[in-house]
């Protein structure tokens, strides 16, 4: 990527150079966690952007900056795919990125927003994410561009993501938050409501048992492993056979993400190198 100065390399993505992800932080977490699900083969690098989370508060110009920063240092890495595992950042940078990088780039809104239109039966959705990724309207864009005839709710959720780290996901103060946030969505009558952010799995039971077990929600992450998946196999770039490394890599001090990491990788994150920025 040359922009801003900054140079990466441009080799061409070869099938043994490892996955790219990159998070403001912890959340992406929850993605790497489909994708070693998913391709067990493969090297995963990951780049947490812990010093400076969250990005769902700060402005779009704010966020590119900061994602082209990370893409530049997973370029360097050797990836062959890139997977901005954050909605704040695909909602407002994909473009951006998918056109400077030199290897395929999938973000998280286009594989939630497909599945909710698979899910709903009644054609009203809600979405829900930061502050960042819900101005932008880039869910309700990429909703409309799939199903035009779809009626779609959005609310920002912004205390959903200290909750999240915090690991109070289904206490009092969770439950009241998400009454707060969700109170309209309710009444709009949604059927499939998309958790457009990273933390919001951790809180998917107090938002069910706030909206109600009709209600289906859409975690991304999932699916993103999915769209990561055959991108790879489209391209030839998938690995079937092998052993993998995954390696963490973050901006802050690395004892915090290793702690609260486990939360979102559903496994222990053994070890995590801070970089310098
Ligand atoms: N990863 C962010 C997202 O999915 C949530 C945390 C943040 O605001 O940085 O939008």
């Amino acid at each position: 990527m040359r922009r801003r100065g900054r140079v990466a390399p441009t080799a061409s993505p070869a099938r043994g150079h490892a996955i790219g992800v990159f998070d403001s932080g912890i959340g992406g977490l929850t993605v790497v966690q489909q994708i070693m699900r998913l391709m067990p083969h493969e090297d995963i690098v990951y780049l947490g952007d812990t010093a400076r989370t969250p990005y769902g508060t700060k402005s779009p110009e704010t966020i590119a900056r900061y994602a082209v920063e990370n893409a530049a240092f997973l370029l360097d890495k050797g990836i062959k795919l890139l997977v901005v595992a954050c909605n704040s950042v695909s909602a407002v940078a994909l473009d951006l990125l998918e056109q400077e990088l030199p290897v395929p780039v999938v973000g998280v809104i286009e594989p939630g927003a497909r599945e909710a239109v698979r899910r709903t039966r009644n054609g009203k959705v809600g979405v829900i994410g930061t502050e960042a990724t819900i101005a932008s309207g880039a869910y309700t864009r990429a909703l409309k561009a799939l199903a035009p005839q779809l009626e779609i709710y959005t609310r920002a959720c912004p205390l959903f993501v200290p909750l999240a780290e915090e690991g109070w996901t289904d206490n009092e103060v969770a439950i009241a938050a998400a009454r707060r946030y969700l109170a309209s969505l309710k009444r709009s009558g949604i059927d499939t409501l998309v958790l457009g952010c990273t933390h919001y799995p951790l809180l998917a039971p107090v938002i069910t048992k706030v909206l109600g077990p009709q209600v289906r929600l859409v975690d991304s992450a999932g699916t993103t492993a999915q769209a990561v998946q055959r991108c790879l196999f489209s391209r030839k770039l998938l690995r079937n056979n092998g052993s993998r490394s995954v390696s963490f890599f973050v901006t802050d001090a690395p004892e915090r993400f290793i702690k609260v990491g486990s939360l979102f990788l559903g496994q222990p994150v053994e070890s995590a190198v801070r970089i310098e920025r």
